[in-house]
């Protein structure tokens, strides 16, 4: 996960008491109601409302902490702005890897265009959502023959080719299985602009084919008969906050493309654009903003798509954390308090090894807090407003949520929800580490509330005995 520097206007807006540090603005009251379809709003954050917390306090009560809560009413908003802004130019793809839970691949199979897996897990797990394989693409540095065969006899739309090696392998297997398989090769730019949280190109990196190579690999990849090349694939940087940024990176990609694609004589039928489309994740955090992106980069886009080589070309933006992690809340209970040396300290079940990314140790440079707040605020001024430590449950210094949280003084039996954890959550955290119960995972549509834990089904989970081996509860 990487550490999101942008500063922004919502830094200032002061901290209503129950809330975090700095508040987001508010926009999501009917978010959490439940319905009808709001309209798009105009700008995106979750906010602390007493509707949410009673939602999030009864997903606690019903299914236990830790917990992850996945709103599927924002999701949808979040998923209707995107296209509002940019859905002229561009189809949308999800990335598994960001939130692979079968029950929201299943919400997103009707409402998105595509997914992106990574891996044959990703692929089996795409598959149980009911998602048809022509519709979905399959990147990855170190993909095996196994996960590629799956994929190449399941029916799989585009193999995102990363390599010669990977193209080799992947016709030989096409060759076997009778098939001629589609393909997008990644291109790796020379330059990322600043403002990414995380760079995979733009300096020596094991993600696909550098820029100055493709020159001579391109069509070594174009000779070999089981494979047809329809397009390319660009993802460079992840969690931008700057519009700037992101249109910089997008006018290198229209034009590592447009020089390929000319070079190599392609009429591609896709272009992916890897988004790096950024979310808020600490308090003084901007958020995007997708008017600006569409007003900067729209008239470049236009003519790029008017270009002959263009006018069939389908452009994707490839996109995980933006439409998923606004979009849930991770939910931990105060086991103990702790007064140690003048600062109090609140030590929950679930830390670090439910929730990697909110401990500030999934890629993070320096640790910072995620935006949290105490579920029921501050009880009508009987808590008082102090700062804080938030430790989890494990026995190291690295399993703390937050440092110097202003928050209403929290006590044994509280529960603190944190926000923008949709994305990167428990497929992206050390679960076994300690061996704790493992978190669960709750669909919030409208008011309703559905346990879909995925992970570690042979595991228990909170709630349950952990010394029963029967699996009762
Ligand atoms: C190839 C690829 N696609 C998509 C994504 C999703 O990124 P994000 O969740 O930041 O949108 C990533 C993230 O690392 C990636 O490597």
């Amino acid at each position: 996960m990487a550490e999101s520097r942008a500063p922004g206007p919502d830094a200032a807006a002061p901290a209503p008491a129950g809330t975090a540090e700095a508040s987001p603005r508010p926009i999501s009251a009917e978010t959490v109601s439940a319905n009808p379809a709001p309209p798009v709003p105009a700008s995106i954050a979750p906010v602390a409302t007493p509707l949410l917390d009673a939602r999030l306090g009864a997903a606690a009560a019903r299914f236990g902490t830790p917990s992850y809560v996945y709103c599927t009413d924002l999701a949808g908003e979040r998923l209707a702005d995107l296209r509002a802004h940019l859905g002229r130019w561009f189809a949308i793809s999800f990335a598994v890897k960001s939130n692979p839970n079968p029950a929201l691949l299943d919400w997103m199979r009707d409402r998105l265009d595509f997914l992106d897996i990574s891996s044959g897990g990703e692929l089996a797990l795409s598959r149980q959502a009911g998602w048809d394989p022509a519709r979905i693409s399959f990147t990855g540095p170190a993909k095996q023959e196994p996960e590629l065969r799956a994929a190449i006899e399941t029916g799989l739309g585009e193999l995102v080719l990363e390599s010669l090696r990977e193209a080799e392998l992947a016709n030989a297997i096409a060759a076997r299985t009778g098939r001629v398989q589609p393909v997008l090769v990644r291109i790796a730019p020379a330059r990322v602009p600043k403002g990414f949280g995380d760079q995979m190109a733009g300096r020596p990196s094991p993600f696909g084919i550098d820029v100055e190579d493709a020159a001579e690999i391109l069509p070594r990849i174009a000779r070999l008969p089981h494979l047809r090349i329809i397009g390319l694939h660009i993802y460079s940087g992840t969690q931008c906050l700057r519009p700037d940024a992101i249109c910089e990176n997008w006018r290198i990609f229209m034009q590592v493309f447009s020089d390929i694609c000319t070079a190599q004589n392609l009429r591609p039928e896709k272009l992916i654009f890897g988004a790096g489309l950024g979310i808020p994740y600490h308090p003084g955090d901007a958020t995007l903003d997708l008017g600006a992106i569409a007003a900067a980069i729209g008239p470049e886009l236009d003519t790029f798509r008017a270009d002959p080589r263009f006018v069939g070309t389908r452009l994707v933006l490839e996109l995980g954390r933006y439409l998923i992690g606004p979009a849930g809340w991770f939910v931990t209970r105060v086991v103990s308090v702790k007064q140690s040396r003048g600062t109090r300290i609140a030590i929950c079940d679930g830390g670090m090894n439910a929730n990697l990314a909110a401990s500030g140790n999934f890629g993070m440079v320096l640790r910072r807090n995620y935006l949290i707040h105490r579920i029921g605020g501050d009880e009508d001024g009987a808590r008082p407003i102090e700062k804080q430590d938030i430790s989890g449950p494990l026995c190291t210094s690295i399993d703390k949520l937050g440092g110097g949280v202003v928050l209403p003084r929290l006590e044994a039996g509280d529960l603190i929800a944190i926000h923008a954890c949709g994305a990167y959550g428990p497929s992206a955290s050390p679960l076994y580490f300690i061996g704790h119960p493992l978190p669960r995972e709750v669909l919030m549509t409208g008011g309703q509330l559905r346990d879909i834990t995925r992970i570690g089904e042979d595991r228990p989970h909170r709630g349950t005995d952990p010394t029963r081996t029967d699996g009762a509860r």
